[in-house]
């Protein structure tokens, strides 16, 4: 038997003084939070240590959802709602099979789609529109492979979208922001490397 690949993030997840991505939200969080109200429901896929969902949570969004496939995210997520005093949904999920028992005003996820397989990162996505209330929006960010898969996420990266593919399953709803970049990104114990992205902001309108 083979030994077992264990994602980086998993070990940095574990220890409570580290961070792995980022304490700060994502500037398109905070670009595009004018459209909700503070009742909106909210839900982030993916959140890993929950930068995104917890600055949601501080601003007053009260219904704020947020999973992880890791128990060690969720875990650190709660720990870090507990020192803030914030109060967040936070529960261990599978996108694959995850099942939406409510809609959402905003449903985002930053860097994850692409560690799921193709079939299932569309069948999550259009699950989500399903689910989204009409004038709810999605903010999308998944790596493409415009250029390869860095050492650190080449064996999980199983999703790489094309360039733009992500556009396609957006086809009915109202396109607010694209772009498609390369960046520069490093991770405690993880060397400098490149991934190209494509990040899509779109609203349900029907
Ligand atoms: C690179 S991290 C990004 C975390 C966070 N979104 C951020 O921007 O900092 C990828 C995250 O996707 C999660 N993940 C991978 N596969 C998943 C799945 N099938 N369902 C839910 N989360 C998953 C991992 O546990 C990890 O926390």
């Amino acid at each position: 038997m083979g030994k077992e690949i264990i994602p980086f993030w998993e070990k940095t997840y574990q220890e409570k003084d580290i961070i792995t991505f980022s304490v700060k939200p994502n500037p398109t969080v905070k670009e595009f939070e004018n459209l909700l109200s503070k009742q909106s429901k909210i839900l982030e896929a993916g959140c890993g240590e929950g930068q995104n969902a917890i600055y949601l949570a501080q601003q007053g969004y009260c219904n704020t959802d947020a999973f992880d496939l890791s128990e060690n995210a969720i875990a650190k997520v709660k720990h870090r709602c507990q020192l803030l005093g914030t109060q967040l949904n936070a529960y261990v999920a599978d996108m694959t099979t995850y099942q939406f028992e409510k809609n959402y005003d905003m449903i985002i996820c930053f860097g994850t789609l692409h560690f799921l397989s193709k079939d299932d990162w569309k069948n999550f996505l259009n699950n989500a529109k399903l689910h989204t209330n009409i004038g709810g929006i999605h903010i999308m960010q998944i790596f493409t492979d415009s250029v390869p898969a860095s050492e650190d996420i080449a064996p999980f990266a199983i999703g790489l979208a094309k360039d733009e593919e992500i556009i396609d399953l957006y086809k009915d709803w109202e396109v607010l922001q694209f772009k498609s970049y390369i960046f520069e990104d490093e991770h405690p114990g993880v060397p400098k490397h490149l991934h190209a992205s494509n990040k899509i902001v779109v609203r349900r309108f029907k």
